[in-house]
């Protein structure tokens, strides 16, 4: 099953890209992952995207586009794969079309986690993420056991470095004008399916394993 989330920054797709990788046994790709994967590291990518996401804003296309294609066609994407937070750009979305095409390989779904804009703020500033381990926290919607700490491996959690109520507000923007269009460029294609994002996480998870069981379309 070849699948793109899509919603706006704080939707929820991290959360829920990891329980459907692991109900599908599909790779959960996260650009944004893979992007704060390579600033830790400190490799040239890293180096390159760094300055566009602590301003919240996207990553040029070229870049994104080099780094998806090559994630793709890795032996575990055989039989399918999750992307979150790519495509984001209609130019990258024509991309990943001409390059699965290429391959045989079209997209199943494009699930988009519909949420009211209203929300996204609080939920993106209240977010604590494990530096560790990745596990995602919000300190009043899905808090730890321990206050501050990792339910996983205790490790301190943390604020991601772009979840400040300023460059929040960029992002958002950002989603209107750059990544909406999507929503509408998916349903066109045949493939998009909207879900309620307005619910408690297991909730959305429930509606979305009823979609891609086969329940709606
Ligand atoms: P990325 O990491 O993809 O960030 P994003 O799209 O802004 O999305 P988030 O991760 O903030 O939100 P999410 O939808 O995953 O929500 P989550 O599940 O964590 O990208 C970061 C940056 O990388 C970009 O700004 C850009 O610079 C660059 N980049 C990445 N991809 C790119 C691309 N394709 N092109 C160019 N640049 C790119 O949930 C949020 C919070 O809400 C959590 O605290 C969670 O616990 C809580 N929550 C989740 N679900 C619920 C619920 N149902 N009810 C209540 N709370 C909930
Ligand atoms: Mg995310």
């Amino acid at each position: 099953m070849r699948i793109v989330l899509l919603g706006p920054p704080g939707a929820g797709k991290g959360t829920q890209a990891k329980k459907i990788a692991t109900r599908y046994n599909i790779p959960h790709i996260s650009t944004g992952d893979l992007f704060r994967e390579n600033l830790k590291n400190k490799t040239p990518l890293g180096q390159k995207a760094k300055a566009y996401m602590d301003a919240g804003k996207l990553v040029p296309d070229e870049l994104v586009i080099a780094l998806v294609e090559d994630r793709i066609t890795k032996d575990d994407c055989r039989s399918g794969y999750l992307l979150d937070g790519f495509p984001r750009t209609v130019a990258q979305a024509s991309a990943l079309a001409t390059f699965n095409e290429k391959l045989g390989k079209p997209l199943n779904y494009a699930l988009n986690i519909d949420v009211p804009e209203s929300l996204l703020i609080e939920r993106i500033v209240g977010r604590r993420v494990c530096p560790k381990c990745g596990a995602s926290y919000h300190i009043e919607f899905n808090p730890p056991k321990v206050d501050g700490q990792c339910d996983i491996d205790g490790a301190d959690l943390v604020q991601r470095a772009d979840d400040s109520e300023e460059t929040v507000k960029t992002r958002l923007n950002v989603y209107n004008s750059e990544s909406a269009p999507l929503v509408d460029y998916y349903h066109f294609k045949g493939v998009l399916v909207n879900v309620d994002g307005n619910q408690k996480p297991d909730e959305v998870t429930s509606a979305v394993f009823n979609i891609l069981d086969g329940g709606a379309k």
